[in-house]
This record gives C-alpha cells, structure tokens and sequence, in this order.
C-alpha cells in the first residue's frame, strides 16, 4: 500500500467496514496528512491519538464554530451539510457562547438524573433480549441495538413512548443520507430533518406548558447569568441530543457484539461473570470505531506535527484511528475485555468531550449484563454490513442466534 491507494472520502470503502488499515498506514507513514480533495487546500487527517487529543484539547487553534464551517469538514450531506451552512448547536461552537451552553446543560444532565433512568432501560433491554430469544435468529442492528438508545434517550427528555420509534427514523435518514438503504433522496433528509426539528419544539410547548420531571422541562427552566435559551436554541439543541445520541450508541452496542464475539472465549468470560460488563464497556467503546472523525477549522498559521498548517484549513480528527494507535495500547486491534483502557477517544476529548458519556456509559454496561445473564451463547449467523459514510462507523446489520442461559 502507498498514500496513492487511501482515499478517505470512498464511501463505498467505508460501507464495507471502516478502513482500518488505511489508518494503520496512515499513523506509520503520513500521521499529519495533507488529504486531497477537490479543493486547492485538500484537508488535514490526524490519525495519532497524541495529535488528535492535542488538537481537540487546543480550541483557540482548532475551532469548532459555525462561523468558521462547523466540525462536519468533509461535507455530509445530512447533518451539516445540507443547510449550507453548520447549524448554530453547541458542539458547533467555541467559548464562550460554547461554555453558556455546557453550563446550562450540566445543570440538567446531572449524573443522578441518569442513573435515574437504569431501572426502565434495564427493563427494556431485559424484554428485547428475551423476545429475540424466542426466534432462531435475528437482526441485532435492527432488532435490539437501534431499539435501545432511543428508550434512554426519550426517557431522559420526556418523548412520550408511542412517539419514541419516531426518532429512529429520523436520525437514520439523516446519518445514513449517503446510504441508499436508508435514505433514498435528498428531500427525505430535508423532511427527516424539518420534522425532528419541529417535534422538538412542540414538546418543548409542551413541556413548557406542563413542565415533567424530563430533561427537556430542565432545560427549559435552567439558566446561567440571568438568560436561559431562546425557542430556536432549545430546538436545536433538542436535534443534536436526539442525533449525536441515538446512532452513537447504537453503533457501539453492534461493533462491541462484534468484538466481543471475535474470540467467543471474551463472550464466555462476560458469561461467566457479568460484572465484568463494567470494564468491558471501555473497552467496547475504544474498540468500536462509532465516530470516525469529527472536524475543526484552523485560526491562525501554525506548525503541527512537522507540517505547515494555514488560516481556514480544515482538520478531521480521525477518534477511529487514534483508537488504534499501537503507540497508546498494546495489540492495538485486539479487543481484550481485560484491558481497562484508562483513555481513549470514543467521546473525544477537550471542551467538546461528549456531553452524553455518563448515559452512554450506562446504555452499554446495563445491556451487556442483561445480555450475559440471560444468553449462554451469542453466535454471528452472517456477515455484518456496514454504514456508506466516514462520518458515523455504523453497523447496519448484524444477524445473530442467541442461545438462552
Ligand atoms: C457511545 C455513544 C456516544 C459516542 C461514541 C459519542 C461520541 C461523541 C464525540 C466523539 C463527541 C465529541 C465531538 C467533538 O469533539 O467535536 C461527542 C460530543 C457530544 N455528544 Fe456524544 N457520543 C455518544 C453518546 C451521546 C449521547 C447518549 C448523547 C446525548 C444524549 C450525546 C451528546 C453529545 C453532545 C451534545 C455533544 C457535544 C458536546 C459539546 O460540543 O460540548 N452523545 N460525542
């Protein structure tokens, strides 16, 4: 393989798996590389996990801001992209707008407030994992994995059960807007898109109204320095919660499957012993490549990594790579539920680090000991496929046969 050979905006490639030994070459031969594209300027991939956290942890250099084009850099027609411009949501921010949105966030997303959400979401993991017990095999992706973000996350934020399914669809036709199994035009994205939107502010009304023990009616009430947020602010923000945690989740839950199923002794020990569920899930979430990069606009002229960057120049931060940097973890592309990984980059890292880590944490451990508890044996009855994007490593289906305790 030569540089000549990796093209990271292939999607076609992706759709077969994420390109993991384009990342491996990448980090041995060019870790700061000048990626072509149609442009003059190309963009910068960073592959190693020093670079990427170095980069993520530097805002005033490395800027996340709607002004300057947002952290969608290599144009996705869904999410970013198709508005023309980033919408104005807090990951798409630098300090301070970004810190009033965190801070007002924090306040409501508290850790307590989560935990609070494990007896129901255990429930409806216990129930899904049982019904796909009663068939011989079934779709992991589909009929467990996409089912279970969208519990926790319509529980956090009040989204009436009848209407949870609704997000699913939504937030598929909008991360998988290059896939032609999951959305067939532009003007579906569009729709996907007016429409979660615009749920997101009629509950808002509602809530408003009749304020729940939800997130949502804590976002509304919650301020900072006298200001809370606008109606067109608590849409948005409503949108990115909604997208950054339904597939996100859903993808690590799959690729975690996968992992663990790679060496079926791994499964055997969770079997065995399903507390180790709680280590395990760092290790499924370094493991799982879920987010495969997110971007960042350069401020000023700077020397990175040996190379010259400019003013303007895009940067994707490739989490999927520094994952897999043999420089951070031994035997880099093992997954080994004895690892206990202290650091990775599933959530990113600096400012920006994943606001939702406390409940994603808790969707993975919970599932994976109802899983170990309930099956003796889990077995991948046929190949995975995979998301067409280099945005979001998604794991379309995963057809398995589970075997009960
Ligand atoms: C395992 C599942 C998840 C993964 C792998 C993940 C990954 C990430 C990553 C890599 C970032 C950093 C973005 C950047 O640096 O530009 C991020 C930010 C974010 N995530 Fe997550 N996420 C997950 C689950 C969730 C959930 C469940 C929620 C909420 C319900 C959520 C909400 C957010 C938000 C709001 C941000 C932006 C934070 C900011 O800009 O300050 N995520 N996530």
């Amino acid at each position: 393989m030569d540089l000549s050979d990796i093209n990271l905006l292939d999607l076609d490639r992706y759709a077969e798996g994420p390109p993991l030994d384009w990342f491996a070459y990448l980090r041995a031969h060019a870790p700061v590389y000048r990626h072509p594209d149609q442009t003059e300027r190309g963009f910068w991939a960073l592959t190693k996990f020093d670079d990427i956290a170095k980069a993520a942890k530097t805002p005033t250099v490395f800027s996340s801001s709607y002004l300057r084009g947002g952290t969608i850099v290599l144009g996705h027609s869904g999410i970013d992209t198709m508005m023309g411009t980033a919408p104005r949501v807090m990951s798409n921010m630098d300090a301070p707008e970004h810190l009033k949105y965190r801070r007002l966030s924090t306040r409501a997303f508290t850790n307590k407030a989560l935990d609070a959400l494990v007896p129901a979401y255990r429930r409806a993991a216990a129930a899904l994992i049982d019904n796909a017990m009663k068939r011989e095999s079934v779709d992991f992706v589909t009929d467990i994995a996409a089912k279970l973000p969208v519990q926790a996350i319509g529980e956090m934020l009040g989204i009436p059960e009848e209407d949870r399914h609704l997000l699913g669809k939504w937030t598929d036709a909008l991360t998988g807007s290059e896939d032609p199994e999951l959305s067939r035009s532009p003007e579906e994205v569009a729709e996907a898109n007016t429409a979660l939107f615009t749920y997101g502010q009629q509950l808002r009304e509602r809530r408003a109204e009749e304020p729940g023990d939800d997130l949502l009616s804590a976002l509304i009430a919650a301020e900072v320095d006298d200001e809370g947020l606008t109606e067109e602010e608590l849409g948005g923000f409503f949108a990115l919660l909604v997208i950054a945690g339904a597939e996100t989740s859903r993808n690590v839950l799959s690729h975690g499957l996968i992992g663990l199923l790679e060496d079926p002794d791994q499964y055997g020990m969770l079997h065995e012993d399903p507390s180790l569920a709680k280590d395990a899930t760092e290790e499924i979430l370094r493991w799982s490549p879920a987010v495969i990069y997110l971007g960042r606009h350069v401020t000023q002229d700077i020397e990175f990594g040996g190379q010259q960057m400019k003013e303007g120049d895009r940067v994707a931060l490739f989490f999927a790579s520094g994952n897999r940097d043999e420089d951070k973890f031994a035997d880099a592309d093992r997954f080994d539920i004895h690892r206990r990984p202290r650091e990775h980059l599933a959530f990113g890292s600096g400012p920006h680090a994943c606001l939702g880590a406390h409940l994603a944490r808790i969707e993975i451990r919970v599932f994976y000991e109802e899983l170990a508890q309930r099956a003796s044996k889990v077995r991948i009855t046929d190949k995975p496929s995979y998301l067409r994007s280099n945005l979001a490593g998604g794991v379309k289906h995963l057809p398995v046969a589970l075997t009960p305790a």
